[in-house]
């Protein structure tokens, strides 16, 4: 058992947040199934404290990742009182690890747990349970081209009762995952169905919130387009079934003319997508003019068959750019000219992946680098201490 300090060596100082690091029988990684898939495989460690009302958090640990376990009366089994998050850690040239907007992610983690009625978990203590799990886990990042290790922080109600109110405990947890880009395709165009029964969410609902239940309420549209033969499913706003909302589980752009990249404004009822930020922050800086506001899918229809918007693509960490092929609307089916992604989609991409993995230097500041030499010389200090007296 050690507590550890800061996971960062550039000079990054955290509020002291002492994490119990319990032994684990398994630390190396295992040789994981080709191909890699996403969210398939899961990491020896996962971090977990707990929510007491009239205490606060408490109980920070690192232990062996374990199934949890939870009474069958438990909130959040009945009133769904749960949210969760995805970020990723990289593997740079150098072998450390980057860590992406991982603040940005945190506070989004916040925005979810007061949309809940859940408690704030302090942001400066959540990263650094972030990096101390990626650190202990440093061998579980993935060395292929265009993987990573995905990061899952969840906090869900776990007083037991069957009571309608919030829950008055809770439980936050983070796991890792090694993955390989969201579709297995690759950075090919996928197909795009046009909800225009289902909705996702509407505004001054959960739709700004990554609540389960966006996502269980998405599954019958999303299995009604892949029955039809298309991968995601494009929402409509929820009130008039009119505006662009997102894409699956991602926001969307549409780029005009091969310069001008136009998305759905946020709403309320739109993710606040941490890759939309970036991707709309570095566009200009490469020459393109953005714009967001709300996008008829009538106009975006009509541009399209003019050869007005030359491309759309998804946003999102799991797939970070998904090129859009084909959109099918109200019995309409409407191809882009090229099979393959487009150049705007290509440029973005090849941008912000090579800031993500530290190929280039970051001048947004948006990486976070845990030192895994540092990590790796700390581990052999700790074992030194750890040996019993007499033996060295
Ligand atoms: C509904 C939805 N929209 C958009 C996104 C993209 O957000 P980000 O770029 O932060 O991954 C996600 C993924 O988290 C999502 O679940």
């Amino acid at each position: 058992m050690a507590n550890i300090g800061s996971a960062f060596s550039s000079g990054e100082h955290l509020t002291a947040f002492n994490i119990r690091v319990d032994p684990v029988t398994q630390s190396a990684p295992p040789l994981l199934a080709s191909p890699l898939g996403f969210g398939r495989h899961f990491t020896g460690r996962m971090f977990t404290q707990q929510y007491t009302a009239g205490r606060g958090w408490h109980n920070a640990a690192i232990g062996p990742y374990q199934p949890l376990l939870l009474d069958p009366a438990a909130q959040v089994f009945h009133c769904g009182q749960m949210i969760f998050e995805g970020t990723k850690a990289y593997l740079r040239p150098d072998g450390n690890i980057n860590l992406f907007r991982v603040e940005k992610n945190a506070e989004r983690f916040n925005v979810s747990a007061r949309r809940l009625a859940m408690p704030a978990v302090d942001i400066d203590q959540h990263i650094q349970a972030i990096a101390e799990l990626v650190k202990l886990e440093r061998g579980w990042v993935p060395k292929q081209d265009g993987a990573a290790l995905y990061i899952r922080p969840v906090m869900l109600a776990i007083e037991n009762t069957l009571e309608v109110r919030g829950s008055h405990n809770f439980l936050h947890y983070i796991i890792l995952s090694p993955v390989a880009p969201y579709f297995a395709g690759g950075f090919k165009p996928v197909s795009v169905l046009v909800s225009d029964d289902y909705v996702r969410t509407v505004r001054g609902g959960t739709g700004e919130a990554k609540t389960p239940g966006n996502y269980a309420g998405s599954l019958a549209g999303t299995d009604k387009a892949l029955a039809a033969g298309y991968q995601q499913v494009l929402w409509l706003d929820g009130v008039e079934r009119r505006y662009v909302d997102e894409v699956g589980a991602m926001n969307i752009a549409f780029v005009y003319g091969g310069k001008h990249i136009r998305t759905p404004m946020l709403s309320g009822a739109i993710l606040r997508g941490v890759t939309r930020d970036s991707l709309l922050t570095l566009a200009p800086d490469l020459g393109y003019a953005v714009t967001e506001d709300r996008i008829d899918i009538n106009e975006v229809i009509r541009d399209l068959r003019s050869g007005e918007i030359t491309e759309a693509f998804g946003m999102g960490t799991g797939a970070v750019i998904a090129p859009v092929g084909r959109l099918h609307y109200q019995g309409s089916d409407h191809s882009f000219e090229s099979a393959e992604a487009g150049p705007v989609a290509r440029r973005l991409f090849k941008t912000l992946t090579d800031i993500q993995y530290g190929r280039v230097a970051d001048p947004y500041g948006w990486t976070r680098i845990i030192d895994v030499a540092t990590a790796e010389s700390e581990r052999q200090r700790q074992e030194r201490s750890d040996e019993p007296c007499g033996t060295r």
